[in-house]
């Protein structure tokens, strides 16, 4: 069968207002706590993509209903009602589902149902996912899931999915989080929900915490005291209305887009700020990048503004490992960047990017030599010679973060990225928005 492929570029400058989709982290969470909530609530500027369908369609097979809604036309405001979802909530008792969950490429939807699942006493479930999933490592969550009393098997003695769990009352425990990761966390936390006593978790490095402030929003317990966030037992609990702010792991392409492409300015607005996820800001601006911003409301505890990236020389840093958590998805962007910019840019810390999607170290430095760069790979580290790219062709290795950072590294000599459509787990249109903001047709 021949290959899909899309020819881009050369292109540029890029000018204009954009606006991405939804967060992509608190569309699954809005979703899930809607699940559990009692009565109906609707999720504002949901993300409608690959990774969140595959969560509604979970949770509707858990007894949610989940309706999608448009809303007016033009409505562009939360207080307009824009499109959202709609959700009826099965209370904190969900139904056993009928067949085998398929979690599609979402970690974050396996890893946090299956917290949620852990505690529903009796119910039995079996979650799957595609390929690239079901090669991620489990046994980060299971092993503290286990620790509570959750009965959890799988392939590899539930270090991979499929996994099978049978709901059991869970006792609280407390876990310091041996990666960071904010997946593990909020796993841990949604089981908390259900757990007898207090479920702490300890994080030495802070990661986004996207459910800690949901919790808040829905009235959920939440104690945060520095590293320890704990959680106990929740009591049914009313759906609320929430918005999702627009994604900033989906604005970072377009901010490195027009910092590398002679002319452009680009303003994000609606864009999530959420300072546990917006570390790549400080390490543009460290590499000379002229970057704005500006937090201008709140939406469901999130803050909430807008970005403004302007064409700049850029040169080669070191980045700082401690700030990598919380730009754990951007480093395809940052090489991006990184290659255009003047001298060497060094990338420790990013042992967690061979466990994402695709092994992204592998996935960024075969991308970067196809593009005529020189680079350097370790174990946990990238070193990338700047000084422009050639054109050539992307390969995504079935990861949406490599298509869309590396048809942006390409934009401005052009590129072939095969598989285009692998963006679409977390960002349907990115190829017209970007064609839209270059000029292209
Ligand atoms: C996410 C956490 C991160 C991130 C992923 C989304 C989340 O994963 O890479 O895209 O929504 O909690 P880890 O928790 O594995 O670092």
């Amino acid at each position: 069968m021949d290959r899909p492929y899309l020819d881009l570029g050369p292109c540029g400058p890029l000018r204009g207002v954009l606006r991405v989709p939804g967060d992509k982290s608190v569309t699954h969470r809005g979703l899930m706590l809607l699940a559990l909530s009692q009565g109906e609530g609707r999720l504002f500027y949901p993300l409608k993509a690959g990774d969140t369908l595959s969560t509604a369609r979970v949770l509707r097979a858990l007894g949610a209903e989940i309706l999608e809604e448009k809303g007016p036309e033009g409505a562009r405001l939360a207080r307009e009602e824009g499109p959202h979802f709609r959700v009826r909530g099965q209370g904190l008792r969900l139904k056993e589902p009928e067949d085998v969950l398929d979690c599609g490429n979402a970690g974050t939807l396996i890893r946090l149902v299956l917290g949620i699942l852990a505690g529903q006493e009796g119910l039995f479930a079996v979650l799957t996912g595609d390929a690239s999933l079901r090669r991620r490592p489990m046994g980060r969550v299971v092993e503290p899931l286990r620790a509570m009393g959750a009965s959890i098997d799988g392939r590899e003695g539930g270090k991979k999915a499929p996994l099978a769990v049978r709901g059991r009352g869970l006792k609280g425990v407390s876990y310091t989080l041996p990666v960071p990761s904010a997946q593990v966390k909020s796993a841990l936390l949604l089981a908390g929900l259900f757990a007898e006593g207090v479920t702490e978790v300890v994080e030495p490095v802070p990661t986004r915490d996207h459910t800690e402030r949901l919790f808040r929003h829905f009235g959920l317990p939440l104690e945060a005291e520095g590293p320890r966030i704990r959680t106990r037992r929740a009591e049914p609990f009313p759906a609320r209305d929430l918005t999702v702010p627009g994604d900033f792991s989906s604005a970072a392409f377009f901010l490195v887009a027009a910092l590398l492409t002679p002319g452009s300015e680009v303003t994000v607005e609606g864009v999530g700020l959420n300072p546990t996820r917006t570390g790549l800001l400080k390490v543009l601006q460290e590499m000379g990048a002229d970057l704005e911003w500006q937090v201008v409301e709140g939406e469901a505890g999130e803050p909430v503004g807008w970005i403004r990236a302007r064409y700049s020389p850029l040169k080669g840093v070191s980045v700082d490992p401690g700030l990598i958590p919380l730009m754990v998805d951007e480093v395809p962007a940052l090489a991006a960047a990184a290659a255009w910019a003047e001298g060497e840019t060094y990338i420790p810390g990013l042992s967690e990017l061979r466990v994402k999607e695709s092994d992204r170290v592998a996935a960024i430095a075969h991308n970067l030599r196809a593009l005529g760069v020189g680079v350097e790979e370790g174990p946990d580290w990238l070193r990338i010679q700047g000084g422009g790219v050639k054109p050539g062709e992307v390969e995504p290795f079935h990861d949406h973060r490599i298509a869309m950072a590396f048809a942006v590294a390409a934009l401005p000599v052009g590129v072939r990225v095969w598989e285009p459509h692998w963006a679409e787990i977390s960002y349907p249109g990115f190829f017209q928005d970007l064609k839209r903001l270059c000029g292209a047709s």
